[in-house]
Order: structure tokens, then sequence, then C-alpha cells
């Protein structure tokens, strides 16, 4: 019976005899002794071979293992204050799965490298802790949304038409005819309102960015709800209590994996208030008072919102954009129609923009209009135009960059270690 490396530290097994099944992630050997850690999925584990304890053949192997051969250790669990964790394996047995080749990876390499490297890379303890991280977040966000009786569905990822300006939009050849992939499950979605409520989508969007930012993926994980009968107010509360309910699942069930990909845990216990709520021109003001330098009608850069949110230790709401600077489908605030009722969410301490939501356009000609405004091609559009011909209702929704909120609640400095295989301006290899 195989043993996990989690449990043996989980039931303190000391004394016991068991097999580990794993890789090598630190070797060395001296006269007659061997002194490896082993990994596995649930931890590592530091182990000692003796040369008068095992077979000829097992000390062979264990003299011979590179660091990520593959291997089967037998031995006893001895308490040890110098190991990791405080427990050690003394082998009777080690067996090696598959030797392979020396290892490419060692000490200090340089970030391209590893990102050349990233199917072996992944395995790295950085890399394999933030990919345990952002699937228990994922599983929260969609946790959330299942007990709020929400539909999850399915949207195509090729399209005839984009949602978020034509700049970032990949062509692609779809037998001889010019598609798109996906910039914005969003418009699929609203077509669901009409006869599930509230559904949400889980898919991959693409941006055909030019620039080269910590935030930025060409392929980004999206989460899009959109809601029948919600006006702009209940969007923003939907929002701030998703964001509450995966931290505080993170907090509670998580912690320790927080800590272990660079969060401190302390931080993420400050966001249990209320969260601040300011229009944009507020947020212009603040961001020339704080020393940057925009005017009213500019789009906040990643620049702006690290002004705005350095110092904020919860979220942020920026609501009522210029209608100018935001997409065609937005609704109009009826108190000023310079203004649509749009929010972004900005993450805290300079983490930056992690949602963008708003009212849609219910009414038919108001819709056509704003289309007409903008010089959309209505063929394309016809189907979303539909949906306001047939029982229109009010509804709004928003979308969540599931990568944005893993580098926030992670503290991580780039977006590109969020993802295991990041497309970004010039890398889509492997
Ligand atoms: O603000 P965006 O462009 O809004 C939309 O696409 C709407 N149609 C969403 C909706 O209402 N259903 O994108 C939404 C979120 C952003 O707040 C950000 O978190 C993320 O998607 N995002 C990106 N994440 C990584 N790389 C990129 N290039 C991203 N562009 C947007
Ligand atoms: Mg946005």
């Amino acid at each position: 019976m195989i043993t996990n490396i989690g449990t043996i530290f989980a039931q303190s097994e000391e004394g016991k005899e068991v097999t580990v099944r794993g890789w090598i992630h630190r070797h060395r050997s001296s006269g007659n002794m061997v002194f490896a850690v082993i990994r596995d999925h649930t931890g590592i584990l530091q182990v000692t071979v003796k040369k008068d304890k095992v077979s000829e053949k097992d000390w062979k192997s264990s003299n011979d293992a590179y660091v990520e051969s593959s291997l089967i250790v037998r031995g006893t669990v001895k308490k040890d204050e110098r190991a990791p964790g405080g427990l050690e394996l003394q082998a009777t047995g080690f067996e090696l799965i598959s030797r392979g080749e020396p290892f490419p990876i060692a000490k200090d390499l340089s970030e391209e490298y590893l990102m050349d490297i990233r199917h072996l890379w992944t395995r790295s303890q950085k890399i394999s802790s933030i990919m345990k991280a952002r699937h228990h977040i994922v599983n929260y966000l969609r946790e959330f949304f299942i007990s709020e009786e929400f539909y999850e569905v399915a949207p195509p990822i090729i399209t005839k038409s984009g949602c978020e300006g034509g700049s970032t939009l990949f062509e692609m050849d779809y037998f001889g005819e010019p598609a798109y992939l996906t910039q914005s499950s969003q418009m699929y979605a609203e077509v669901f309102v009409f006869s599930l409520g509230k559904v949400f989508v889980l898919a991959p969007s693409f941006r055909a960015e030019k620039s080269r930012t910590k935030r930025h993926l060409a392929e980004y994980w999206h989460l899009e709800p959109e809601m029948a009968f919600y006006d702009h107010k209940m969007n923003m509360e939907l929002q701030e209590q998703m964001v509450r309910y995966v931290v505080e699942k993170m907090l509670k069930e998580h912690s320790e994996l927080l800590k272990t990909c660079g969060r401190n845990p302390l931080d993420l216990e400050k966001i249990k208030d209320p969260f601040e709520k300011i229009d944009y021109k507020v947020a212009v003001e603040r961001v020339n008072e704080f020393g940057g330098k925009m005017e009213w009608g500019e789009d906040f850069g990643a620049d702006e919102e690290a002004l705005l949110t350095k110092d904020q230790e919860r979220p942020l709401f920026v609501e009522k954009f210029p209608k100018a600077i935001k997409s065609f489908y937005m609704e109009e605030d009826p108190k000023n129609p310079e203004v649509v009722l749009a929010n972004d969410l900005l993450a805290p301490q300079g983490h930056g923009e992690i949602i963008g939501g708003s009212e849609r356009i219910w009414d038919y000609d108001k819709l056509l209009a704003r289309m007409n405004e903008q010089n959309l091609d209505l063929k394309n559009y016809q189907w979303y135009l539909d949906l306001r011909k047939y029982g229109s209702i009010p509804h709004s929704g928003f979308g969540l960059g599931i990568e944005r909120v893993v580098k926030w609640m992670l503290d991580l400095d780039h977006i590109r270690d969020t993802i295991p295989f990041p497309r970004t301006i010039n890398r889509c290899y492997p």
C-alpha cells in the first residue's frame, strides 16, 4: 500500500513502516549515506539511505538518482528535528521507476528559460502551490454561484462578433469566412437570462493585447454571471458578496497554502467591512491628488489603478464611467446620460481591476442607436438585438478575470504565474 507524504505528517506516523511513491526533489550523497528529499502531490519528505540497510541494487539506485527521477521508497518513519516537518524516512528499499536524464532546472535560472521549460517548471513547489490555490479559488467561485441558484451555461468560443472593441480581437479563418476567438461570453450569457434567470459562464476569453504588462494575458479564464431583473446596484452587491465568500473560504480552509504562495492571510482578514464605492469622477480626482495625471474622459491604466488602490485594504468599486470609454451595451445613468451604469472592482494593494460589469441596455431602439453610433456591423449582431425584441427585461452582469483574482489573492507580482501556460504577445510555447 502506498502512503501519501501528507498523510505521514498529518497522522505523525512515527515508527511506522511505509511505502512512498514520488519524485526526487533534492539529492546528495556522502560516503555510505544518501540524503534525498522526495515529493508527491501532497508534500515533501526527507529520506536517508544507509548503505548497510538496503540491497546492493537499491544502494546503487539511490546513488544514481537524479532530481526528478521517479521512485518507490520503503522505510521507517523517524522523528528528526533537522528534517523539514520534523520527520524523516529511513529507507529499507529504494527502487527507481524511471531514472530519466539529468533535470534541466537548477538554481538561478532566468525567467525566460523557466518559461521555455514551463512544462517541467510546473513541478516546482512554487507553481504547484499556486495551481492548488487556483483550483480552490475557482471551486469556491462555482460553489458560490451554485448556492445562489445560478445555472452554468456553455457559450461558443468561435464567434462572429466581439463585445469589447475590435482592436483586441483574434481573427481566424472559419472555412473561408472571418470569425473571432471570443473576447467575452457576455452576449451569450445574456441569451440565457430569458430562460434560466441567473446564469454564469466559466470559459476562456481571448484578447490580442499588444502591450506587455504584468496583468494582461492573450488567453484568460473568464467568469461571467448574468442576472435577470438585476439593476446596477444589485449587480455590485452580488460582486461584493461573491468576493467575500471566496476570501472567507480561502482563509478558513487554506490559510497555510496562502502563506506558501506568498500572501499574508492577515491582509485578507481586513476585507470584511463593506467595500468603498466611488464614482469615476471622484476616482479621477484621486488619481490626480495622488500624483498621477489624467482628465475626465480618459480610462485608467495599470498605473492609475495602482495609485487608486495601493493604500486600500479592501477592494474598491469605481462606478459610473463616461459612456465614450465603455462598451455599447451599457445602460445610461438616468440622472446623467454622460455616464453609464457600469462598475469596475479594483483589488487592493496596487493589484487593480479584477471585475468589470454593468446594467445592460434592454430597450431595442436604444441599443440599436448605440450600436449605430459605434459603427458596429449590425448583421453580426442581429441575434443580440433580437433578445430585445421578444419580451425584453432589465438585466445586469459582470466579468471576472480568474487570473487577476488569483494574482491578487496570492499577492503575486506577475499574472503569468497564475496560469500554467501563459499566452502573451511574445509567447505561445510550450
Ligand atoms: O472589463 P472586461 O473587458 O469586460 C468584459 O469583457 C465584459 N463583457 C464582462 C461582462 O460584463 N460579462 O473584462 C472583464 C474582466 C476584467 O475585469 C479583468 O479581470 C479580466 O476580465 N481581463 C483580463 N484578464 C487577463 N488578461 C486580459 N487581457 C484581460 N482582459 C480583461
Ligand atoms: Mg474592464
